[in-house]
């Protein structure tokens, strides 16, 4: 979805579901796993007792992270350099380690269960200071 504000900013949302159960499968050092995650991601999510629905989350904010590009009609990075981490609090936020991305406010919420993540995105593009 995307949509422009009356101050001219531009904001995309993208939504995802994985499945849980995909990344139990996954043995720890799975290719995927490693083309997919940064090295701090795979840290975090490797230091709790059940990896997998960290896994899986993550998998779905980037996911999310891409249809909300998309819908600002902007050629999405690879999955790796659209990096999730947690700040101090544990709030989970988007760094996109690509040039052309500087001008995105990310906002990201998760949520998982045993057998089940979620993730929304909702990305606000500041108009630059010529448009
Ligand atoms: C935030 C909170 C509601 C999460 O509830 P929950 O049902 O256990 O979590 P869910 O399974 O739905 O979601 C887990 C994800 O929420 C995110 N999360 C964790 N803490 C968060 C917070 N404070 N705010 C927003 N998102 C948070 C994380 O991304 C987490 O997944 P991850 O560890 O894989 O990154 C709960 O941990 C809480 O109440 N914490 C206390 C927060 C607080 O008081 N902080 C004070 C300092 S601001």
């Amino acid at each position: 979805m995307h949509r422009r504000t009356g101050m001219g900013t531009n904001f995309g949302v993208g939504i995802d579901i994985e499945g849980v159960y995909r990344f139990r499968k996954l043995s720890m050092d799975s290719a995927f796993l490693h083309r997919v995650f940064t090295q701090k991601e795979q840290d975090y999510c490797r230091a709790h007792m059940s990896p997998a629905p960290h896994f899986a989350v993550r998998f779905a904010a980037k996911e999310a992270v891409v249809k909300a590009l998309s819908s600002l009609k902007k050629t999405p990075p690879n999955y790796k350099d659209i990096e999730v981490i947690n700040d101090e609090n544990g709030i989970p936020f988007v760094r996109i380690h690509k040039q052309g991305f500087e001008r995105l406010r990310i906002t990201i919420s998760l949520s998982h269960s045993k057998s089940q993540a979620v993730a929304l995105a909702v990305i606000t593009e500041t108009p630059s200071v010529d448009s």
